[in-house]
């Protein structure tokens, strides 16, 4: 298939004139796609030197951005929703009226593999024009089999068309179906048994996730999915105390989850847990912010554990149709208050961690793929300070220069 991407320079070189978060004036060398050397300019090794040159005039760099945590592919749109919460209605009770996620389980259902693609396509691409270089993309508005296994497929189809990393989790246990109404152990049973098999087979499983919540599945349903992911191999990680304190958290780490998102109403046992574990707390400012939640997830004691803080979009069409990750940067200061180099680091480094890709994406290291951005920025404080722009020069992505140019 002949896309943008495949038709994108090749960013091979020798790239000068760049400035690191620090500050400090740096150089890349990028040899096949990947990076082969970085440091100082007056440090270039000399075979470098006569190499294709990419000017940055004084440009900040950074890594590519990775969003860890989205619901990217699902059919329809809740505007509706949005309009029911503005006269009164809480997430909860909108759930319990027959909208929330079962709503667009419904859409999501009737749409072709092909209509999904592309206006999942759409919307991935508001988030690479922005620097996105990695991306999680959760199933779980299928939530049988065969539409479980349709939004899995067009993840991976994404990836391949748009030249982007892209890591697929299994939320099977997002909601429960409405055929399986009052008969939660049955569908459990099924996700474990068969879907969650049957799709890790087609190699379409890189993590597996579920929504533990007093709408969703218990901390009992929620530890048996974690079996059969770990029976099988599989990394886990949880949507943990959003609504409430469901001891999430604590479960999750015990299983060596990659992270835990959300949040909101952790305790300080299971922050102790997730230290312990090495769990990545992923902050969702836009599902804070979209709900208008007063439930600040607890920033302060994450920072005092050590606990590594990314922040992601959680783009999804009922609590945070988002498309814009330095925008949760900047809520995750102005809401959170986070401090930029932390919010930096949870759009980049910590973001990769939760994805089990911090050996490839999230820094600028010799051997790694390509992928960096040059922005239009002075000072690196900026990355969080605008909202509401794009201040990207160029990405480069897998080794291509693949959004904007020099
Ligand atoms: O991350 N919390 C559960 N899942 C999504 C919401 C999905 C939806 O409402 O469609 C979230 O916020
Ligand atoms: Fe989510």
């Amino acid at each position: 298939m002949t896309t943008r991407f495949d038709q994108s320079p090749s960013a091979d070189g020798l790239w000068t004139g760049l400035r690191g978060l620090d500050g400090q004036p740096c150089a890349i060398t990028v040899a096949d796609g990947r990076i082969v050397w970085t440091g100082a300019p007056d440090a270039v090794p000399a075979a470098h030197v006569s190499l294709p040159r990419h000017e940055g005039g004084g440009a900040l760099v950074t890594p590519g951005l990775v969003d860890c945590h989205t619901h990217l592919v699902y059919g329809g749109q809740r505007a509706n929703e949005f309009a029911m919460r503005l006269a009164g209605a809480s997430y909860e009770e909108v759930a319990k009226a027959g909208g929330g996620i079962v709503s667009s389980v419904r859409a999501t259902r009737e749409a072709s593999e092909d209509s999904l693609f592309a206006s999942a396509s759409a919307r991935l691409q508001s988030l690479l024009a922005e620097g996105v270089c990695a991306i999680e993309i959760k199933s779980g508005y299928g939530l049988s089999l065969e539409h479980e296994r349709k939004q899995l497929r067009v993840a991976r189809r994404l990836g391949e068309a748009h030249g982007v990393t892209v890591r697929t989790t299994f939320l099977g246990a997002h909601a429960l179906p409405p055929e399986y109404a009052g008969r939660s152990q049955d569908y459990i049973d099924l996700v474990c048994r068969e879907m969650l098999p049957a799709l890790h087979a087609e190699g379409l499983v890189d993590a597996v996730d579920v929504f533990c919540e007093r709408i969703a599945f218990t901390l009992a349903e929620t530890e048996q999915v974690f079996q059969a992911a770990q029976a099988l191999g599989i990394p886990v990680k949880l949507h943990a105390e959003q609504l409430s304190d469901m001891g999430g958290a604590a479960l999750a780490a015990r299983y060596g989850a990659l992270s835990c998102d959300h949040i909101e109403h952790l305790s300080q046992a299971g922050i102790d847990a997730m230290a312990a574990a090495g769990t990545v707390a992923v902050l969702l400012p836009g599902a804070y912010y979209t709900l208008r939640d007063t439930q600040l997830p607890p920033i302060a004691a994450l920072r005092a554990a050590g606990v590594p803080m990314a922040v992601s979009t959680d783009h999804n069409p009922g609590t945070s149709p988002a498309l814009s990750l330095l925008l949760m940067a900047n809520m995750a200061c102005t809401l959170f208050r986070l401090t930029v180099p932390e919010a930096i680091a949870g759009i980049t480094t910590h973001a990769a961690r939760a994805l089990g890709l911090q050996d490839t994406h999230g820094t600028l290291v010799a051997g790694r793929p390509a992928n960096f951005v040059l922005w239009k920025l002075q000072d690196a404080a900026e990355l969080a300070y605008w909202f509401g722009q794009r201040p990207v020069r160029c990405v480069v992505r897998q080794g291509r220069i693949a959004e904007g140019a020099l």
